[in-house]
């Protein structure tokens, strides 16, 4: 059984971007800019925003937070989206999710300016995306494609299972593994909570994605023996044993399921640091005008 690093890859990755930052300061150029707007304070939104800030830094950007209280309205926030869409010194930003329950997520996302969508949320990029066009790719498939091809597994014409159908995650990355290209061209299986036998499509899986966000739910019997199984659950569950009391939990039970596998995600440590590359990946595209030319 091979662990795939995630945490390893983002930091080479992240180095790889820097050093291009470097170079763009050395012509001249300004630092790759990400915005991040945060509404209200949820914890988690909070923690992955503290990340974000921190692998900007890392990656040699500008980063910039703009905060609103959880009681502010959604007029306000879609004015600080068509702010953000029309300021030349942003080269991408991101609207944190999830949004309190009196704001509507789809009308904000389709306020951002499609070629600022780093987080590759707008209809536009994620059509594009389906279609095989040159897009801002959403972080977290874009992620787990990157950590495929440099873990060195094999793609082409396995048979890939993914257990969730978020718009975030599970339907763009099924999109991904599909496409004719390398890494992808799978045969591709979606399951949900609809689904029935599970299990038993489950077990046909080369390639497991586990996209539901239930903590330990891929167990022993739901996996085939080779398999490569990617965890992209992150609950937090409490931990008393713990300072912050509470840790991140997959969706896979890995202490049964490792064994079995020829690669295995572990969380924290697998898809999560990907996520957060991806987006400066997006970023630095962004700044370089490579995806969206105007
Ligand atoms: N909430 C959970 N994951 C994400 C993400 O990748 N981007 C944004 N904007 N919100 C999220």
């Amino acid at each position: 059984m091979q662990l795939i690093d995630g945490k390893a890859i983002a930091a080479q990755i992240k180095r790889e971007i820097a050093q291009e930052v470097c170079l763009m300061k050395e012509r001249g150029l300004r630092a790759p800019h990400l915005a991040g707007v945060l509404v209200g304070h949820d914890g988690g939104s909070e923690s992955y925003m503290a990340s974000k800030v921190k692998a900007c830094e890392e990656c040699g950007f500008t980063s910039s937070l703009i905060r609103l209280e959880e009681a502010a309205t959604e007029e306000e926030l879609l004015d600080v989206v068509r702010h953000l869409n029309a300021d030349a010194s942003v080269d991408g930003f991101i609207v944190q999710l999830p949004l309190p329950a009196h704001m509507n997520e789809h009308r904000v996302i389709e306020a951002i300016d499609y070629r600022k969508d780093v987080d590759g949320f707008h209809p536009i990029n994620v059509g594009r995306m389906s279609i095989g066009l040159p897009c801002f790719c959403s972080a977290t498939p874009a992620g787990i494609m990157m950590l495929l091809e440099r873990s060195g597994v094999a793609t082409q014409g396995k048979h890939a299972v993914v257990i969730g159908r978020s718009n975030i995650v599970g339907k763009p990355v099924a999109s991904l593994l599909l496409q004719k290209r390398n890494p992808g061209n799978c045969t591709v299986t979606v399951c949900h909570s609809g689904t029935p036998n599970l299990a038993q499509i489950t077990r046909e899986a080369d390639i497991l994605i586990a996209a539901l966000g239930h903590p330990g739910f891929v167990t022993a019997q739901m996996v085939k023996q080779g398999a490569v199984v990617i965890d992209v659950g992150t609950t937090r569950v409490p931990d008393a044993t713990r300072k912050s009391g509470w840790r991140l939990c997959g969706d896979v039970d890995f202490e049964q399921v490792a064994p079995l596998c020829s690669h295995i995600t572990p969380v924290p440590g697998g898809v999560g640091p990907m996520t957060i590359v991806s987006l400066m990946r997006n970023t630095l595209l962004a700044a370089k005008k490579e995806i969206y030319t105007d």
